[in-house]
Formats: C-alpha cells, structure tokens, sequence
C-alpha cells in the first residue's frame, strides 16, 4: 500500500486512521531519511489511539510509553523508540534488551523509528512503514505488511 502526504497534517491524519486498525501487540517498524516524518506519523497514531504526553523525538531517553488517556484513550498505550542513538554503539542489539521493550510489547503498539534489525524478533509480525521525502517535500508512505494478518488489515485500511 502506498499514500502521497503533501503535508504534515496529512501525515497525522493518516497515522490517525492507521491507529483505526491497530491494537494491543502490534509492531511497527518506521523507516526512512531524518526527517521523513516518522515521528510526525507516530503523533498522528498516538492522536488515533488517545494517548497521553507529547510525542516527540527525545534526546537522550530513546523509548517512551504514552499511557491511554482515560477518557478519550482506547486502553492501549503507545511505546515510542527512537534507535538512531543507537547507530554508534558497540552492540546495539545489548542496549535494545535493556530497553525492556518484549516487557511492553502484548499491551501495548510498539512503534519504533530506527529499528531495523534491532526489533523484529519482539512479535512474529510487524509492519514496516516507509516514508520517503520527494523532490517536492510532499511525502510518499509505503506500508509493507510482514507476516500475521497484517495484509488483511491493510486492505481495510485503503
Ligand atoms: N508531508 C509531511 N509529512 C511529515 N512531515 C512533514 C511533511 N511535510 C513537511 N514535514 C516536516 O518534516 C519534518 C518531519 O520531522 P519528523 O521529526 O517527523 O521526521 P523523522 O522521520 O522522525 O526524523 P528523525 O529520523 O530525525 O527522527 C517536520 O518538521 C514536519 O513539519
Ligand atoms: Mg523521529
């Protein structure tokens, strides 16, 4: 499945109706350039899924859990991980596992920028979202759904 974003507010808007098919257990693994707007589609999900805290990309902390608001929220919580930190470390891998993520993971959408490589082994399937930047700025969002019954999912989607 691939989506044209020409802007920010497209890309939440879409992260916002991705959230629709999403739930408890889910992966998904964000790729692309630095400012592809991974981030900007994780605050987009974490809109859809009525999360709590601003989602943005942090400094130091590389993952953060948005517990559901209790009003708005649907009682699942988002886990944001950002590995790019983790590119100049001795064993990545390592720092992941410290990361405690397969604590987190049945409960929760576990949405990771930056973890190729790192975190598929946490579910037995994922999604991976790639975004890439045209030469117009408007963004190009491929979804490739990898096992489970992602591809089903993706065609409620389009
Ligand atoms: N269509 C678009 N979709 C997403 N972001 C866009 C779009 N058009 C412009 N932008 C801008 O591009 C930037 C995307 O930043 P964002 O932090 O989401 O990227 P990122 O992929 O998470 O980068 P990083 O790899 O550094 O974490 C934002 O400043 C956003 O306003
Ligand atoms: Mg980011």
């Amino acid at each position: 499945m691939r989506v044209t974003l020409p802007t920010v507010a497209d890309t939440h808007a879409f992260g916002r109706r991705l959230a629709g098919v999403l739930h408890a257990g889910d992966l998904l693994l964000l790729t692309g350039p630095l400012g592809a707007g991974k981030t900007a589609l994780t605050q987009g999900i974490g809109a859809g899924l009525g999360v709590l805290g601003d989602i943005t990309s942090p400094t130091f902390v590389i993952a953060r859990v948005h517990r559901p608001d209790p009003v708005r929220g649907r009682g699942v919580a988002l886990v944001h991980a950002d590995a790019y930190r983790l590119g100049d470390a001795a064993d990545p891998r390592a720092e992941i596992d410290d990361l405690d993520l397969d604590a987190s993971v049945d409960d929760s959408v576990t949405v990771v920028e930056w973890g190729e490589g790192l975190v598929e082994q946490l579910v037995d399937a994922h999604l991976r979202v790639r975004i890439d930047r045209r030469d117009d700025d408007t963004r190009l969002v491929e979804l490739e759904p990898v096992g489970g019954d992602w591809a089903a999912r993706l065609a409620a989607l389009a």
